[in-house]
């Protein structure tokens, strides 16, 4: 008949009233759709851009991000800065996905009882860290934090770091075979003032060198700790032709506006 054109050839009709059918080739649809979004990921080395200045932890800084481990701060504080414009104002470019892709495992967390601590590197001195971390109340007197006196105390043992470097290799960490073999002298190097860190500062680019607990002498958890917490967020420089402007551009004009 002429007005059921349809019924030849191909019909939607036949297989809307075909459970069976309907649903073998919705399968179908489906399967497809799932190999085109799976599969390629089987033959991309990585789903991470790439962004300049990103290395490896030096073993301090590495011993340092054992002990943020061990003393469970990210139970208080995450690492990921959310990219929306109150973090952003208040935390700074939000996170990357290339800066903590040498995180085994990774701290980004979701309870944030204290801040966001993802860029907190070089926004306070190493004396402002020794003080807060020894007695948070001390420089911010409404402080629920712990306090953590003891880790100045302490000497650092970190074990051989050289197996902590190998360990990370093997899950991808670009480690080179010298950063490995002089993973316990680094270790010791970068907190120590007197030692020659031209070697170490050239197989990690923007280490920063010092004595982080304020007594030279001593190479304490304090020191492996700080110099942590110095790094964070400050390897990649994000203001550089980063697509971020948005959430700035926005207050401003909103600024203007008013
Ligand atoms: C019980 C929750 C809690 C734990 C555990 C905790 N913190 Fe905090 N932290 C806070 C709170 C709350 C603040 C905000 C008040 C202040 O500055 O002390 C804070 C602030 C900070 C700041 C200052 C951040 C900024 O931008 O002002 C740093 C750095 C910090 N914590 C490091 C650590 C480290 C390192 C550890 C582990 C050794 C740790 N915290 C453990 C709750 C915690």
């Amino acid at each position: 008949m002429a007005t059921q054109p349809a019924e030849k050839g191909f019909s939607h009709k036949k297989i809307e009233r075909n459970v069976t059918l309907l649903g073998a080739l919705a399968l179908v649809v489906v399967t497809i759709g799932g190999i085109v979004e799976i599969a390629p990921l089987f033959w991309i080395d990585n789903t991470i851009e790439k962004v300049d200045g990103m290395r490896p932890y030096t073993p301090l800084e590495l011993a340092g991000r054992n002990i943020y481990m061990r003393e469970g701060c990210y139970t208080c504080h995450s690492q990921m800065i959310r990219p929306f414009r109150d973090e952003v104002e208040r935390y700074g470019h939000y996170s990357l996905a290339a800066e903590s892709m040498y995180d085994h495992p990774f701290q980004w967390g979701s309870k944030r009882t204290g801040p966001d601590l993802a860029r907190v590197g070089g926004r306070y001195s190493d004396e402002w860290h020794r003080a807060h971390l020894a007695d948070p109340r001390s420089v911010v007197p409404e402080s629920v934090m712990p306090p953590y006196a003891f880790l100045a105390e302490r000497e650092l043992k970190a074990g051989d770091m050289r197996k902590d470097l190998t360990a990370l290799s093997r899950v991808g960490v670009p480690y080179s075979d010298a950063d490995v073999e002089k993973a316990n002298e680094d270790l010791a190097a970068q907190a120590d003032p007197n030692a020659d860190t031209s070697d170490l500062l050239k197989r990690y680019p923007k280490a920063q060198a010092r004595d982080f607990d304020g007594d030279p002498a001593k190479l304490t958890e304090m020191d492996a700790l700080v110099a942590y917490l110095q790094m964070l967020g400050t390897l990649v420089d994000v203001e550089k032709g980063a697509p971020q402007e948005q959430p700035h551009e926005a207050t401003t004009q909103a600024e203007k506006a008013r």
